[in-house]
């Protein structure tokens, strides 16, 4: 049974419609009053809200802002009295799904009702699917002690409670994504859903609808109606991973969102309005993209109101033992075993080392270690670094097996980068990269790569 609030000042409007609701089946609910309604929205039960636009405590809007508020997915429909057009459209910018004018014929309300409803459902499993994407509850511990780890924490905390767009950047594995956790985690809208999108990991055909939705029917396949990441994260934050890898027709669409706050579902008509803290991150320098015509300098200034630079582990050296401590005890907790100790070699070994793959290649090479170790002293044998390097070579190597061992290693790092901005999807990957999937293949089994990235 779909339950149905109905909101009025008159009694005779309330009566009229509960007549026309209770036949269909609906359990009907009645408020006179914006206090009133707020009530029984609260109360989480309400499956479709109907007000009326003139209230004795306030409006229609106030009602439909309450909704929006507590439950983003609810649809609301008006009813307005003649001459009030004008704030109903308001109201459906600001997220009301219909509105009908006054006198209506209650077979019209009911079939915008239905359709609100069927609609609905689809939205649910979608709430089930905004659940996986936001991962809001999980806000890992950060570690850092440096001075320059301290000013990106300082950045945060300051810019955290306002709704400013915020650009992170800085190299591959610094851990931008981590801040930008960090930023919604430390602001207002801590509770609400924190979206992610990899701008480089969903197909290009694919992405304009992932990220804006799309109406019945927009394309062959189109089955049902579809909201977008935007639109599910409304109220929260939502994180555009790898911007610099955007494709410049979704740049444009992109830059109108953030002007207008505002998306339309492909095959849609009507804007929709969303309220979003967006937080973009890249490991390219944007501004070349820029220079080079590969990033439009509109979206750029759009995007880069407050810069955050996480800068890379090698220049921030004293974080390095702190975080290894940090990640050989999350280990340890995750593989039930007891915290091993680093000797002091192992710590010279980490602390010389120049991490170019920052924060993640250090968390990898945790991983293994705690794997191999067994007893209670984390030693350099159990530290599998430098692999790549040349000049770890054998010294009596030939120039020929140098420079092998060169393209070998930095041929794993981007392998190792281009699966992990794919998600881990090996023909996106190949793609990237630009190469047969069949190259790729064979190299991932070459260089050892592991399944998880
Ligand atoms: N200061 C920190 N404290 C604890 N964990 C960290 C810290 N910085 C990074 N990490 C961890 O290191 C890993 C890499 O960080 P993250 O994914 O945020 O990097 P990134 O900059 O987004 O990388 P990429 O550009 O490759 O996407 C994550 O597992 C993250 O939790
Ligand atoms: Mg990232």
């Amino acid at each position: 049974m779909d339950t149905i609030l109905i909101v009025d000042d008159k009694k005779s409007m309330l009566d009229m419609l509960s007549k026309t609701f209770r036949p269909e089946g609906f359990r009907v609910f009645t408020a006179s009053n914006v206090a009133d309604a707020g009530k029984f929205i609260d109360q989480g039960e309400i499956e479709i809200v109907i007000t009326d636009l003139r209230l004795p405590d306030g409006d229609g809007l106030d009602v439909l802002r309450a909704v929006r508020e507590r439950f983003p997915l609810l649809p609301v429909v008006l009813m307005t009295a003649h001459g009030s057009i004008e704030l109903a459209v308001r109201a459906v910018k600001e997220g009301a799904y219909d509105f009908v004018s006054k006198p209506f014929d209650p077979e019209h309300l009911l079939i915008i009702v239905r359709r609100a409803l069927s609609e609905g459902m689809s939205k649910k499993e979608n709430i089930i699917l905004k659940k996986e994407f936001s991962r809001f509850l999980e806000m890992p511990e950060v570690v850092g002690v440096s001075w320059p780890w301290e000013q990106v924490m300082e950045k945060v905390r300051k810019v955290a409670p306002m709704k400013t767009t915020v650009l992170i950047l800085g190299e591959s594995g610094t851990g931008k994504e981590l801040v930008a956790r960090a930023v919604h985690h430390y602001s207002p809208r801590a509770g609400a859903a924190f979206v992610a999108i990899n701008c480089a990991a969903i197909p290009k055909d694919l992405i304009e609808s992932e990220l804006f939705g799309h109406e019945k029917g927009a394309f062959t396949g189109a089955l049902e109606i579809k909201p977008g990441r935007f639109e599910l994260a409304s109220g929260g934050t939502i994180f555009l991973d790898e911007i610099g890898d955007m494709d410049m027709n979704l740049q444009s669409k992109l830059l109108r969102v953030l002007q207008e706050r505002e998306i339309e579902r492909v095959g849609g008509t009507k804007p929709i309005s969303v309220d979003l803290r967006i937080i973009a991150a890249s490991n390219k320098d944007l501004q070349k993209e820029v220079s080079e015509g590969r990033f439009r300098e509109d979206l750029f200034y759009r995007l880069n109101v407050f810069q955050i630079v996480v800068p890379p582990l090698r220049e921030r050296a004293e974080d390095i033992l702190p975080l290894a401590d940090h990640f050989i005890e999350m280990f340890s907790r995750d593989m039930n075993k007891i915290k091993p100790v680093m000797t002091d070699n192992v710590k010279g070994l980490l602390k010389g080392y120049d991490w170019k793959g920052n924060v993640r290649e250090l968390k990898n090479v945790i991983e293994r270690a705690v794997i191999m170790c067994d007893s209670g002293e984390l030693d350099t044998k159990h530290i599998n670094i430098g692999d790549r390097f040349p000049d770890r070579l054998d010294p009596d190597a030939s120039l020929h097996a140098v420079s092998d061992a060169a393209v070998r290693g930095a041929e794993k790092v981007r392998i190792e980068d281009a699966l992990r901005k794919a998600g881990g999807n090996k023909s996106r990957a190949a793609e990237m990269l630009q190469v047969s999937y069949k190259t790729l293949l064979t190299k991932i089994r070459d260089y050892g790569i592991e399944g998880r990235i």
